[in-house]
């Protein structure tokens, strides 16, 4: 993949407005919290944030997005975003990562980006990937080659805890069967989530979260978003691609990816440290609140990071629903 290395293209003032990107959708989907329609929550979330980056200055391509052009309205892979600028960046988005999770009330759906110079983030196809996430003390220690258990227990030991006491989000999949049971078999705790693996990608850095690592598939656009927070935070990631079929193979060899089964570092995912991420919770989440509505406002809580600072900043917002008309579509009754 072409790539660029620009010294902080992505100036610290772009992390305000990228928090609106992110609080814009939230607001929107949240709005669709249990009423079992997650494409409808989505298309909140999509309207919205598309709406709100067109009020940013920058050039923006999305290259991780809601699909392909003939597939998505909005949002699209090669769409273009921003006011214009004189420096071209990409974008990944996912406006709502994890819609089953508003459709049914559930914790951990969030509205996220990233974004980095040009030729930055790996484009990756939407397929599957396995990942595998900690926290900064854990960078180095972990690896997708060695055991369940030998991960876990560096991390553990990188922590300073017994085994016991490492706690590991697994989405619950048939496909993580054995993950699971081998989390049983060594004792540590498990927190089986049934969709949205982001949130504690990013969480496993956020000290008090109460999560210390992701294991297992899930999908590989959603790889790169959790890659560029664990970017900013210092933390570790790796991801490997995990085609299905011949179709994805190529797909991964349209990448430059020739042997499918290579370990994506935090560096082939994120080139650079040149990189600011977003979120903001649209439910509950291990470290973000989601968007509360009371008649006239609604409240959001976003964190937002810049790779070249290594900053992170919480950010709680109260919002006047009356002055931003693109927020107030309601759910019908
Ligand atoms: P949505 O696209 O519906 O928001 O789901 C997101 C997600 O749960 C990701 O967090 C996860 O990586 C992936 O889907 C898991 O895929 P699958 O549901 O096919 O196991």
């Amino acid at each position: 993949m072409h790539t660029q290395r620009l010294n902080s293209v992505m100036e610290r003032e772009l992390t305000l407005e990228f928090a609106r990107v992110t609080e814009a959708a939230a607001i929107a989907s949240a709005r669709w919290w249990g009423r079992g329609d997650k494409n409808a929550a989505d298309d909140a979330a999509t309207e919205a944030m598309r709406a709100m980056f067109d009020t940013v200055n920058i050039d923006g391509t999305v290259v991780i997005g809601e699909g392909e052009m003939d597939e998505a309205p909005m949002l699209y892979i090669g769409e273009k975003v921003g006011r214009g600028h004189n420096v071209q960046v990409d974008v990944a988005v996912d406006p709502l990562e994890g819609t089953n999770l508003v459709a049914k009330g559930l914790m951990g759906a969030i509205a996220v980006l990233a974004v980095a110079p040009k030729g930055c983030l790996l484009h990756a196809p939407d397929m599957y990937m396995e990942k595998i996430a900690a926290g900064p003390a854990a960078v180095g220690k972990i690896s997708l080659d060695a055991s369940v258990t030998e991960n876990v227990r560096a991390v553990a030991r990188s922590l300073h805890k017994d085994i016991a006491d490492v706690t590991v989000v697994v989405l619950d999949r048939e496909r993580h069967r054995h993950i699971i049971e081998e989390l049983r078999r060594i004792g540590a705790r498990i927190k089986l989530i049934s969709d949205g693996d982001v949130s504690p990608a990013v969480a496993t850095s956020i000290p008090g979260s109460g999560v210390d690592m992701v294991i297992g598939i899930g999908g590989a656009p959603e790889g790169v978003l959790a890659a560029a927070a664990l970017r900013c935070t210092g933390g570790e990631f790796q991801g490997r691609l995990w085609p299905e079929n011949a179709k994805d193979i190529e797909r991964c060899k349209k990448l430059g990816v020739t042997d499918p089964r290579k370990i994506l570092t935090l560096n082939d995912l994120v080139r650079g440290e040149d990189v600011i991420f977003a979120a903001t919770g649209v439910t509950d989440g291990d470290f973000l609140k989601g968007v509360r509505y009371y008649g006239n406002y609604a409240t959001t809580h976003t964190v937002v990071m810049r790779g070249v600072s290594g900053t992170i900043r919480f950010l709680e917002a109260r919002h006047r629903m009356d002055k931003k008309t693109q927020y107030t579509k309601r759910a019908k009754a």
